[in-house]
C-alpha cells in the first residue's frame, strides 16, 4: 500500500545543491528500502549489510516512496538522539513514517513519545518516580510471583506449550496492569487493540483500535475519579493531576495508553525472541545456566543484539551538520537501532552474542529525552523471566524445527508470533 498524499519532505535524489564532497551521501548508491523483514529473527535483514558501509548516515526509501536519512553509526546516533533540533511531533507536515500505521494517528492526542519539550518534560516528570531503578527493584518480588505462577501453569498443563501466549505475553501484561491499576481481567481486549495499534497496516483498523482503547481507558479514569485513590500509577495521575485540573482527561487517556501499550508488548517480544535466541545458542545457554549471575549482562547483550524496536522516527526542525553532511530542516530521520547497535567501532565482532563484552551504551531503549521510561522495569522483568525459564525448565527446547517458528514482520516491534516449546 502506498500513500502519496504527503510528499513535502521527499528528498530529491538527484538534487546536488547544498552539501557536496565525498561524504555527501545524497550522491551515493540508490537508497535501500527501510524497513525490511528479517530472514533470521535475531539478525538484521541481509539487505541492511550495505548500510554498514555507509556509516554514520545512509539514505533509505520508506514504504510511501519518500527518501529519509537513516542513522547507522553509533556515535552519531547518540549525538542526534540527544539533539533538540530533532522533533518527535508527528503532527508536523512531512513527518516520516515507516508504515501507514504511523500516519493513522497523526490527528490523535499524543503523549510522551510524540511530544517535544517543554510539554514532554512536564509529562515525563509526572511519571518518572514510578519507573526508577529503586521502584523496579521493589517490584521484583511481585514480578517473581507472576513469573512463577505462569511457569507453574505451564508445568501443570505441559509439555508442550506455546511460550508467547503461555508466558511471554501474560507476564509483562500482568505486571503493567498491577503497576498502573488496570484490571488484568480485561487483558484480551487491550492486548488485541495494542496488537492492532502496533502491527496493522490498515489505517482504519489502527484508528478503531485507538478509539476503543481511548473509550476503555477514559471509562477507567472516570471510575477512578469517583473512587477513593488506590496506590497505583493511574490512581495517582487521576487524583493528583486530573482532579486538580493540571492534566485534562484527554491527556490522561493518552498517557495511560502509551504506558499500557508500551508496557507489555515490547517486553513480551524481548522475552520470546530472547528465549528463541538462547535456544539457538546452546553453548551460551549452558554457560548462563552454570553462571546465573551473568543474567544482567546477558539481558543487556540480548537487548543490543536483538534491537527489537528498529526504526525510531524523527524530523529535523533546523539544518544539522553530521560528519560532513547536512540534514536539512524538514527532512525525516530514522534510527536503525539494529545497525547502530552493531557498529563495530563500538562493539567488536558485533554479530556475536557475547555477554563478556560491555553492551552498555546500546540504543535499544533509545537515548536522549525519549529514552525508554520503562527500561528499569523491562530489565527486571527480563532477568526474572529468562532466569526462571532456565532454572525451572532445564530441558527447555523448541518443539518444532527452528525454520518453522514464525516471527514478526520488519515494520513492527520484532518478536515471535508463536514459540512452540517442550522440556
Ligand atoms: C524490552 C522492552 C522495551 C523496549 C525494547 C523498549 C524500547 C523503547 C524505545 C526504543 C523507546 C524510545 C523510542 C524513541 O526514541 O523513538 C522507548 C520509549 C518509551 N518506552 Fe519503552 N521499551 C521497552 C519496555 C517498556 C516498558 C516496560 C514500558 C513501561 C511503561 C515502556 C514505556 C516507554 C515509554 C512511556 C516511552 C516514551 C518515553 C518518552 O518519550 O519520554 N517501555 N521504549
Amino acid at each position: 500500500m502506498t500513500d502519496t498524499t504527503d510528499t513535502t519532505d521527499t528528498i530529491n535524489t538527484t538534487d546536488t545543491t547544498g552539501a557536496t564532497g565525498p561524504t555527501d551521501v545524497r550522491r551515493g548508491p540508490a537508497p535501500v528500502a527501510f524497513p525490511q523483514d528479517r530472514t533470521c529473527p535475531y539478525q538484521p535483514p541481509a539487505a541492511y549489510d550495505s548500510l554498514r558501509d555507509s556509516r554514520p548516515l545512509a539514505r533509505v526509501t520508506l514504504y510511501d516512496g519518500r527518501v529519509a536519512w537513516l542513522v547507522t553509526g553509533h556515535e552519531a546516533a547518540r549525538d542526534l538522539l540527544a539533539d533538540p533540533r530533532l522533533s518527535t511531533d508527528r503532527t508536523r507536515p512531512g513527518y516520516p513514517a515507516t508504515s501507514p500505521r504511523f500516519k493513522a494517528l497523526r490527528d490523535r492526542r499524543a503523549a510522551l513519545l510524540n511530544v517535544d519539550d517543554p510539554e514532554h518534560h512536564v509529562q515525563r516528570r509526572l511519571l518518572v518516580a514510578n519507573f526508577t531503578l529503586k521502584r523496579a527493584t521493589a517490584l521484583r518480588p511481585a514480578i517473581q510471583r507472576i513469573v512463577d505462577e505462569r511457569i507453574d501453569a505451564m508445568l501443570a498443563q505441559g509439555p508442550p506449550a506455546e511460550l508467547v501466549n503461555a508466558f511471554a505475553l501474560p507476564v509483562p501484561s500482568t505486571v503493567i496492569c498491577e503497576l498502573l491499576g488496570v484490571p488484568y481481567a480485561d487483558h484480551e481486549f487491550f492486548e488485541e487493540q495494542s496488537r492492532r495499534l502496533l502491527r496493522s497496516r490498515v489505517p482504519e483498523e489502527v484508528r478503531l483500535a485507538r478509539d476503543r482503547l481511548d473509550a476503555y481507558l477514559g471509562a477507567l479514569i472516570d471510575r477512578k475519579l469517583t473512587e477513593p485513590s488506590g496506590d497505583r500509577v493511574l490512581d495517582a495521575l487521576v487524583h493528583e493531576q486530573v482532579r486538580e485540573g493540571a492534566v485534562d482527561r484527554e491527556e490522561a487517556i493518552a498517557l495511560a495508553t502509551i504506558l499500557l501499550v508500551a508496557g507489555h508488548e515490547t517486553t513480551a517480544n524481548m522475552i520470546s525472541l530472547g528465549t528463541y535466541t538462547l535456544l539457538r545458542h546452546p553453548e551460551r545457554l549452558a554457560e548462563l545456566r552454570a553462571e546465573p549471575s551473568r543474567l544482567p549482562a546477558a539481558v543487556e547483550e540480548l537487548m543490543r543484539l536483538l534491537s527489537i524496536a528498529d526504526g525510531l522516527l524523527r524530523q529535523a526542525t533546523e539544518d544539522i551538520e553530521v560528519a560532513g553532511t547536512t540534514i536539512r530542516a524538514g527532512e525525516g530521520v530514522v534510527f536503525a537501532t539494529s545497525v547502530i547497535n552493531r557498529d563495530e567501532g563500538a562493539y567488536p565482532a558485533p554479530d556475536t552474542l557475547d555477554w563478556h563484552r560491555s553492551a552498555r551504551h546500546h540504543v535499544a531503549f533509545g537515548f536522549g529525552i525519549h529514552q525508554c521510561l520503562g527500561q528499569n522495569l523491562a530489565r527486571a522483568e527480563l532477568e526474572i523471566a529468562l532466569g526462571a525459564l532456565l532454572e525451572r525448565l532445564p530441558g527447555l527446547r523448541l518443539a518444532v524445527p527452528a525454520e518453522e517458528v514464525r516471527w514478526k514482520p520488519g515494520d513492527t516491534v520484532q518478536g515471535m508470533l508463536e514459540l512452540p516449546v517442550t522440556w
